[in-house]
């Protein structure tokens, strides 16, 4: 399997001066050990000093590895504490993190008082509060989420609009002294930490980076493939926008051989996917998938308020002897390009999209069914709408793995 990062590629990111920090990251039994390990070492990394307090000298933590099959966590690790959590003196640090797992529940069943206090005492002490992933339920347990917005494990969202914050799905929320962040994006996690210590006011490298303050770049980095969808219409405008961005894509000699249609109907919409099903069964389970979920998540897609199918017209196109591919290439790289920019257009306007690229295995019935006439080829069905959830990132291959300089093999240090 290819490398694949959380799109922080830490060979290109940030240095910070941590070397008058103390820090401390307190855990149970259970604690995620990936997401400990990885904050702690980037801290250490930056110069800090990190302490981790723990309920018992010795404690387990649980390992996850994305495999072809998923997420793996079985394998355990075992580390020593420097402190037990009852020993801590909350003045000596500057920030505490509560990593995610079982430990943040463990915590507060073994340790609840004591967590909680902590906690409290820290924020009023002006220190910086973290918690990845579960480890926000430390938070909520404490009473000083009320008003604050924060992010975390879906798990939890319950546990802290409950205690009265406004919870947000995203990678890393900084609402005052409080971060909270979701897995795996540690890398942002120890970094916005340091960045609080060292510049309290703001103004960091990582809100400097051009991927924050170029609007076309953020739009780019922060589209994300969207699969549900609210119930609410994408008009008749915003849709004209959407086609006029793809029309300013690049084509060979201008030729621009798009076509589009645009479907909100909802029982065409219906009959598309029932045929798509039919054909998709037989795909899933030639592929050894099994079927239970297929249908919803599916059905989540094809909701979606706006359809919107992407033809190439291969009706002009003189195929030539030698090269005789290449024009219609050229056709469909345009086209390709064209669904990009509605992609990103959308994203602009606030909108999620999808690129349903298993619809071409239907082809022929969608043609039929929208009265395509011959010579267009269906390059893609988009999916448009307001999205209910944007996904967090996915994993992207390192920059260093791909690309050289000047030549094959060649890098630049
Ligand atoms: C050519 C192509 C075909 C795709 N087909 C599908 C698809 O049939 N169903 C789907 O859910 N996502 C599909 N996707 C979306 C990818 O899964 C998605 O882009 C990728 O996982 C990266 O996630 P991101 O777009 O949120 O960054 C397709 C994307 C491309 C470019």
């Amino acid at each position: 399997m290819r490398t694949r990062v959380w799109w922080e590629d830490s060979k290109e990111q940030h240095d910070y001066d941590l070397s008058d920090f103390r820090l401390l990251i307190v855990i149970a039994e259970d604690f995620d050990y990936v997401e400990m390990i990885n904050i702690k070492k980037h801290w250490e990394s930056w110069g800090a000093t990190v302490d981790v307090a723990g309920t018992e000298p010795e404690l387990f933590g649980h390992l996850w590895r994305l495999t072809e099959k998923g997420f793996d966590r079985s394998e355990r690790k075992t580390i020593r504490t420097d402190l037990p959590v009852a020993d801590v003196k909350i003045a000596d640090y500057r920030a505490v993190l509560f990593p995610g797992g079982d430990s943040p529940k463990n915590l507060l069943e073994t340790a609840g008082e004591k967590v909680t206090g902590l906690v409290k005492n820290a924020l009023e002490k002006g220190l910086v509060v973290a918690a990845v992933s579960h480890g926000g339920a430390v938070l909520s347990a404490t009473g000083i989420v009320a008003g604050r917005k924060v992010t975390g494990h879906k798990d939890i969202a319950r546990n802290l609009t409950d205690a009265g914050a406004e919870y947000v799905h995203e990678v890393c929320v900084i609402d005052g002294n409080l971060i909270t962040g979701n897995s795996p994006y540690f890398e942002t996690m120890a970094v916005k930490v340091a960045e609080k210590l060292l510049y309290p006011k703001g103004g960091g490298p990582s809100e400097k980076s051009p991927f924050a303050t170029n609007p076309v770049l953020k739009t780019i980095k922060d589209r994300r493939s969207v699969r549900r969808f609210l119930d609410k219409e994408v008009d008749s405008e915003t849709v004209k926008t959407l086609l006029r961005a793809a029309a300013w894509a690049p084509s060979a000699d201008n030729e621009q051989p798009w076509m589009f249609i645009t479907v909100k109907d909802k029982a065409k919409k219906q009959n598309i996917m029932e045929s798509f099903m039919n054909r998709m069964t037989e795909y899933y389970e030639s592929h050894g998938i099994p079927m239970q979920n297929i249908r919803s998540f599916w059905s989540g897609i094809f909701d979606a308020p706006l359809l919107i199918f992407a033809f190439c017209d291969m009706r002009n196109i003189e195929i030539e002897q030698e090269g005789e591919n290449i024009q219609i290439d050229w056709a469909v790289q345009a086209v390709t390009l064209a669904c990009q920019n509605i992609m990103l257009a959308a994203k602009a306007l606030n909108l999620g999209s999808l690129w349903m690229g298993l619809t071409v295995f239907i082809e022929d019935t969608i043609k039929q069914m929208l009265g395509v006439p011959d010579g267009m080829r269906l390059v893609t069905t988009l999916a448009i709408g307001y999205p209910i959830l944007e996904p967090l990132p996915r994993p992207r291959r390192p920059i260093v793995d791909v690309s050289f300089d000047e030549s094959w093999g060649e890098r630049a240090e």
